[in-house]
């Protein structure tokens, strides 16, 4: 018999449905005080026949924000708005995972406490814009955490976790991706420091380390993911080496026997920009775990990932967006709705939960 996106997956402490993942989602929609509301309730309740959804990135503190209208997981009114949404997906027999994310140099003073600059490994200017109150504004020079604010840090991301256990959720994913903290200590482009936490491989995957150590204490490895984005360069993300970079963080990641390492294939929103050489193969050898992957994957080209082993999950991000009954709509060899990006970001139920399923 073939394996693939409807056959049981025991994924750490869970025995997961089928292989069908909700990917975390920006969709900048929660209340003013970066609460879950009850529109979001609805939208995770609509897609809780995924195998596993991964919540859209939660900041873990303060000053971890990069953008307006993103939940947080620092505050009691977003522990109790986070249970609303943990209940409805239970509910319908789901699992949910928190994403857990520190957005580092990619904000602004005008969003961060007391007008303070965003923070990062080293004080260097990503190339872009923040979307603030007053529109977009360009990045600024963030300032270069000290040994002791990194433990700081770290200390920020195990509360945070305490947070999401009490929130109700399965399980947490740390946010290694897309250029945000944690990305930013991986990658040489954007981490040149000289101490424990720069230059070697090792050095830059301390704090990735660090973190999970300390998630790990709160939640137990069987129900920490991991994600990574070898290759994206959005927000302005480059490294010299990055198949040595991401095997050597795949290797060290291997001896937590987390819940899963999920590794986005996806190289930005920007498509024009050619892809760097990467083995997303040598990478997946490299890890000894469940391993599951996202970036662009149709209903074909996912079972073929799995019917090969190439993958144990598969996460889908922009098909969820549009058709909350996804894992209906590949059993039934449905067609799919169309995304409309103009709501991806913000906004109301107009694009996040007016999307039709087959059933009503
Ligand atoms: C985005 O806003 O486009 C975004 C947010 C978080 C990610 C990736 C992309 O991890």
């Amino acid at each position: 018999m073939t394996t693939d996106l409807f056959t049981p997956i025991q994924m750490g402490r869970y025995t997961l449905r089928n292989r069908i993942v909700m990917a975390p989602l920006t969709r900048c929609r929660a209340d003013a005080n970066n609460a879950p509301q009850a529109l979001n309730v609805e939208y995770y309740r609509q897609r809780a026949s995924a195998g596993l959804i991964i919540s859209e990135g939660s900041q873990i503190s303060l000053s971890a924000v990069g953008y307006l209208g993103t939940p947080g997981i620092y505050s009691d009114a977003q522990v109790a708005g986070w249970q609303k949404v943990t209940d409805a997906v239970h509910q319908r027999g789901g699992l949910i995972f928190l994403q857990l994310w520190h957005c580092g140099r990619v904000s602004h003073p005008s969003m961060l406490p007391g007008q303070q600059l965003p923070v990062a490994p080293s004080a260097i200017c990503a190339q872009g814009y923040a979307h603030t109150v007053t529109g977009t504004q360009a990045f600024v020079t963030p300032h270069e955490l000290s040994i002791a604010e990194i433990a700081g840090v770290v200390a920020d991301f195990a509360k945070a976790a305490e947070n999401a256990l009490r929130a109700g959720f399965d399980g947490v994913e740390i946010h290694g991706a897309n250029g945000y903290l944690i990305d930013q200590f991986l990658r040489d482009g954007s981490n040149q420091r000289r101490d424990e936490y720069g230059g070697s491989l090792e050095n830059r995957t301390r704090f990735l380390l660090d973190i999970t150590t300390a998630v790990i204490k709160v939640w137990g490895a069987d129900r920490v993911g991991v994600r990574l984005s070898p290759i994206n360069p959005f927000n302005d993300m480059r490294d010299s080496h990055p198949q040595n970079l991401f095997d050597h963080v795949a290797q060290a990641l291997n001896p937590f026997h987390l819940a899963y390492l999920h590794v986005t294939e996806w190289a930005g929103h920007d498509d024009s920009q050619p892809r760097p050489e990467f083995s997303f193969t040598q990478l997946r050898a490299a890890y000894r775990g469940t391993y599951m992957t996202n970036g662009g994957y149709t209903f074909d080209s996912a079972n073929t990932a799995i019917s090969t082993g190439a993958a144990d999950l598969i996460a889908f991000g922009t098909l969820y967006i549009a058709n909350p009954d996804l894992v209906e709509r590949f059993a039934a060899g449905a067609p799919l709705n169309e995304p409309d990006g103009s709501t991806y970001y913000g906004g109301n139920a107009a694009g996040y939960t007016d999307y039709p399923s087959l059933k009503n």
